[in-house]
């Protein structure tokens, strides 16, 4: 459950299309640049939240063209302390299934060319320890949040970070999987890796959309076609509960 007094922030990706577009939005710069799109503030019972849409309000900018430097800046300049990235992936074992939530424990970053750090070699570098890439306490209170909306969620596994935009080949896939990836997704890296150096608690709310290439018996469109609704219903469902219900 969200801890009163600390600032949260959704990172929202595909999916939540038109999710808060009606609420307040504020233009901010960074030194990175401009984020995907205005921050909004969500008013729930009992927290203002922000919220930020990581591929733009049309859903235009692409998992490798996101400027991902400049959306954790602006995040962080608005005194952030904890960060909810919500993102769909799909999945490569075998006990998750498409339709069902997923909050991740680790990540292996297949991602190549993004801008990826906020030291630039120009003043005090900090290598972050990211032994533990997702805040364990964000984790909990995220799946407290669900076990009280009644909403199964499985606890942990390995979210595998490709560079898309396409998706992957299916022997991609059974490489993933020998390198122990439980869900392949293309963005929290290196949102994870930015949150932790400007020092802002991580952690993702991944909705299952889709079996990964070469698992599933449909195509994968048809997939995500049939599960994201599915998975987004209960992914705001488990906000609900963390925030408080949302202010009319
Ligand atoms: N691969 C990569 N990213 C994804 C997938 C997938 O199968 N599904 C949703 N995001």
């Amino acid at each position: 459950m969200a801890v009163s007094g600390k600032q949260y922030a959704i990172l929202a990706g595909s999916g939540f299309k038109s999710f808060g577009s009606d609420s307040e939005g504020m233009s901010i710069s960074t030194c990175f640049g401009d984020p995907s799109g205005p921050v909004r503030e969500l008013r729930y019972d009992d927290h203002t939240v922000y919220l930020l849409a990581r591929h733009g309000e049309d859903m235009l900018i692409p998992p490798h063209a996101i400027n991902y430097r400049a959306n954790l800046k602006a995040l962080q300049q608005l005194e952030t302390d904890c960060v909810i990235a919500m993102n769909t992936v799909g999945v490569i074992g075998s006990n998750v299934h498409p339709g069902e939530i997923a909050v991740p424990d680790q990540l292996v970053d297949y991602t190549w060319g993004r801008a990826h750090s906020i030291y630039e070699g120009l003043g005090e570098l900090d290598h972050v320890d990211l032994t533990m890439p997702f805040a364990e306490h964000l984790r909990r209170e995220l799946i407290e949040a669900a076990r009280i909306a009644e909403i199964n969620v499985h606890d942990g596994g390995v979210y595998a970070v490709t560079q898309g935009p396409r998706l992957e080949t299916a022997a991609e896939v059974d490489r993933l999987e020998r390198d122990g990836a439980d869900y392949v997704g293309m963005t929290a890296m290196p949102e994870a890796a930015l949150a932790r150096e400007l020092g802002m608690d991580y952690a993702c709310l991944s909705l299952a959309v889709n079996y990964a290439a070469g698992r599933g018996v449909n195509s994968i469109h048809a997939d995500i076609e049939a599960s994201t609704m599915t998975a987004k219903i209960q992914a705001m469902k488990i906000l609900r509960v963390f925030f408080g219900v949302m202010d009319e």
